[in-house]
């Protein structure tokens, strides 16, 4: 399409016809007739809460990412807070985390009773920044809690340096990252903990869901009872060992995600390999052209990463735009592209800024970043066409809004 044509096209926002008829989410599960008979099968059995699928899909996940154990929660927000448990994190320590992520990453440490303490991020990716994480550490501090933003992975091996020097626990936050690679090794068997998410917007969905993987048997077994009320076995093994005694040795949580969950999950997990190379391959596109087109920058990559793209969040050059990004995200939605933004930094939410004092300012990259993302869709199961859509639909709306 030439420039001219593209300049002549009135904007849906401005009454002209949106480059698609039908909306496109920014995300989306995608779920097949084997996934469907993976449940069905387990609905037909004795186990519906904790049996066999367990244990199968988390032998099966923990092969995948490179891990000795993992252990399946309800959600990502409740394996956060079984890793935060299991760190031994509480009242009176601090934990340093990004404020580019969703609220569960920092929500977890005040669930401990602790003090989430933020450092700003790094230009580039617009992951946590080291020099940053060790200039908030204090005597305090437990535990560094980075997040793989988008699915790039955070610094880690600086990261894991600092840790080693002041004596903290990493718990890496991979909701994003499942598949992603660091240095050539899957994310999931590096951090003490690694947490993931199953939400239907993510590589893989158990509808909710959740995952902890760690290479320290402690961990695991920590993990394991606080999902299960602090409770030393769960019912399957007294039935199985014939005996009703149990200890209930500290407090935990009802966090145990049922049998029909994980058999989705296990089916799904056989499609990761194609879900992360169609996301891989969709990044690429797009960013071929994004290099390219004048007030979009497109998101980084650093040498050392192979990301997992569970966004692709690019960010407005608005010096060259004579829009901001609420207007552009605006025109978007008009033309049926559902973007999104990802995120509003932590800090900045109600309850943070009243419970800490914070008023912005505070964190000046991640800030300014806040300012000029929008996440384009993203997922497995879209099609050339709606990859095109999209390209079509930004072209169009910052070629109107040009300086
Ligand atoms: C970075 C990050 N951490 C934690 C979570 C929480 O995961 P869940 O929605 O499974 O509770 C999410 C969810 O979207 C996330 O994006």
């Amino acid at each position: 399409m030439s420039v001219t044509t593209i300049h002549s096209q009135i904007l849906a926002i401005h009454g002209g016809d949106p480059v698609r008829a039908t909306y496109l989410p920014y995300g989306r599960q995608s779920v097949d007739e084997a996934d469907i008979q993976a449940v069905v099968e387990v609905l037909r059995s004795d186990w519906l809460t904790t049996g066999p699928k367990v244990a199968e899909f988390e032998e099966a996940f923990a092969a995948r990412v490179g891990a000795a154990h993992a252990v399946s929660f309800t959600s990502g927000t409740a394996a956060l807070h079984a890793a935060a448990f299991a760190s031994g994190l509480k009242v009176g320590d601090e934990a340093i985390t990004t404020p580019i992520t969703f609220a569960a990453t920092a929500n977890c440490v005040l669930y401990q009773g602790a003090t989430p303490v933020f450092a700003d991020v790094a230009s580039d990716t617009l992951n946590i920044d080291p020099e940053q994480i060790a200039s908030k550490i204090s005597p305090r501090t437990r535990v560094v809690l980075p997040v793989d933003y988008a699915g790039h992975p955070a610094d880690l091996s600086s990261i894991f340096e600092i840790a080693q020097k002041h004596g903290l626990v990493v718990i890496e936050d991979a909701c994003h990252a499942l598949g992603a690679e660091y240095e050539g090794k899957s994310i999931g068997g590096q951090a003490d903990m690694t947490v993931f998410s199953f939400h239907p917007v993510k590589h893989i969905t158990t509808g909710e869901g959740g995952m902890v993987t760690t290479n320290d048997p402690n961990y695991a077994e920590a993990l394991r009872r606080f999902r299960n009320h602090g409770i030393s076995s769960d019912a399957r093994q007294r039935q199985s060992a014939g005996q009703w005694h149990y200890e209930m040795q500290f407090l935990g949580f009802n966090y145990r995600l049922p049998d029909f969950a994980c058999a989705l999950g296990l089916s799904q997990l056989r499609r990761l390999e194609w879900n992360l190379a169609r996301r891989r391959e969709i990044a690429g596109r797009y960013t071929q052209v994004f290099r390219e087109m004048a007030g979009v920058i497109p998101p980084m990559v650093r040498d050392e990463a192979n990301p997992a793209w569970h966004l692709y969040p690019i960010r407005l050059d608005l010096a060259k735009l004579t829009a901001n990004r609420a207007e552009i995200f605006r025109a978007l939605r008009s033309e049926n592209i559902g973007v999104n933004v990802h995120y509003i930094p932590v800090h900045l939410h109600p309850y943070y800024r009243e419970l800490f004092g914070y008023q912005g300012g505070e964190f000046p990259i991640a800030e300014d970043a806040y300012q000029r993302l929008i996440s384009l869709p993203m997922f497995h199961s879209m099609c050339d066409q709606d990859v095109e859509d999209v390209i079509h639909a930004v072209e169009k709306v910052l070629a109107a809004f040009a300086r």
